[in-house]
């Protein structure tokens, strides 16, 4: 029996209940209130659609929120000093109505930002050449400065950069190969610079690869003596329900040993990929993913085997998994401000599209009907053993 605020509030949220009345009854985030806060992502569609509902059950079951696109380069900056604005406006109106912690999402990454920032805007041919350091130096400068000024008010805690090591070697993305290694300080600089106050975020995938930890250790030893200030370290945990990978111990192994080396740990991006690893089916390079309707009828009875329901046992495996890491965070919790679930109802998931696209996943913790999963109450449970 679930017999509990949060629980009821779930329920009712997914009826077309007034706003006001929803918000009078708690949800997750207030059963975890004296551990962490708890995030989801909020999409473009949502924001597009001003999806009512979704937006009234994400403002009822979380107190943060990160924008998954709105606020990548490409959605920010798509041509050169050419701003724009709409949907982060939308996504910040949204979390200061709620008095929502808003995380900035992601100020720079070699991923969903356009070719051109990298290219010299003087060369009109088909491929122009690199731009120069200096010149893309400048470009971050005023990237970071713009973006981070503008949401001074409101955005406390940015992901300033995302995935800059590959297994336990920088990655030669355009922004290493141009600037060097000491991109990454400009970054925490200039942010700095146009925030004091926010709280710096280096976000990387993988972190629990102990090689792995090495490098981001390693790099952030880079920036703490160059003098600017890191602050936390965000593990996005996308995570795996098929083998189990990566295990709890090496989870609450990466928290430890973040904490020790003196930064905050943000579990930023949550999520329980249930379906069959599928990373050799994507075309590399350029990394595309293809259509399940691709593949031969008894690959897709294989790659995509819960499209008509998601069975009962799987469903219970999912719940235990979720239980066993938010029992890590728990036990860590004095480490660990914020833990983001990477979306809010399997719907919405980028992993029913990656690594291959139009799967049906059931990686979050309110299915596709918005209804809370079991794995919602096993979550809750953790929150209220304590
Ligand atoms: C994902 C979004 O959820 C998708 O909608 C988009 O198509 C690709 O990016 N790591 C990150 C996130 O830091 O920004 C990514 O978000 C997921 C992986």
């Amino acid at each position: 029996m679930h017999s509990t605020a949060a629980a009821t509030g779930a329920l009712l949220t997914g009826c077309s209940l007034a706003t006001k009345r929803a918000r009078l009854v708690a949800g997750l985030s207030d059963a975890f209130q004296k551990d962490f806060r708890l995030g989801t992502s909020v999409k473009n569609h949502t924001l597009d659609t001003t999806d009512a509902p979704l937006l009234s059950l994400i403002a009822q079951e979380f107190n943060a929120i990160t924008a998954d696109n709105a606020m990548k380069w490409d959605a920010l900056q798509p041509a050169l000093k050419v701003f724009n604005w709409q949907r982060a406006d939308q996504f910040v109106e949204f979390g200061r109505r709620h008095d929502m912690r808003m995380v900035g999402h992601v100020l720079v990454w070699h991923k969903q930002t356009p070719e051109r920032v990298f290219r010299n805007h003087l060369d009109e041919s088909d491929t122009p050449a690199f731009a120069s350091r200096t010149q893309l130096l400048g470009r971050m400068e005023d990237h970071i400065g713009t973006v981070v000024d503008r949401y001074r008010a409101d955005i406390t805690e940015w992901d300033v950069v995302n995935e800059a090591i590959e297994g336990g070697k920088w990655l030669k993305s355009h922004w290493y190969n141009i600037i060097g290694p000491e991109y990454v300080q400009y970054a925490f600089q200039f942010a700095r610079d146009a925030n004091p106050n926010a709280t710096l975020i280096y976000n990387d995938y993988g972190v629990t690869n102990p090689k792995k930890q090495d490098a981001i250790l390693d790099l952030l030893k880079r920036v703490k003596k160059s003098g600017v200030k890191v602050d936390g370290v965000g593990m996005q945990c996308h995570l795996s329900l098929e083998d189990g990978y990566p295990s709890t111990k090496m989870i609450e192994q990466a928290i430890v040993r973040f904490a020790r080396e003196g930064y905050q740990v943000f579990i930023t991006e949550l999520d329980v990929d249930v379906l069959p690893r599928a990373w050799q089916h994507v075309r590399q390079p350029p990394l595309q993913p293809l259509h399940i309707d691709e593949f031969t009828a008894s690959e897709i009875r294989a790659l995509d085997p819960y499209a008509a329901n998601f069975p009962d046992p799987v469903s219970e495996q999912l719940g235990d998994r979720y239980a066993s890491v938010f029992d890590v965070f728990m036990r860590h919790a004095d480490k660990i401000p914020r833990v983001t679930l990477w979306g809010t109802s399997d719907s919405e998931s980028w992993k029913n599209n990656w690594p291959i696209l139009g799967r049906t996943n059931y990686p979050l913790l309110f299915d596709h009907a918005r209804k809370p999963k079991k794995a919602y109450f096993r979550v809750l449970d953790v929150a209220q053993r304590q």
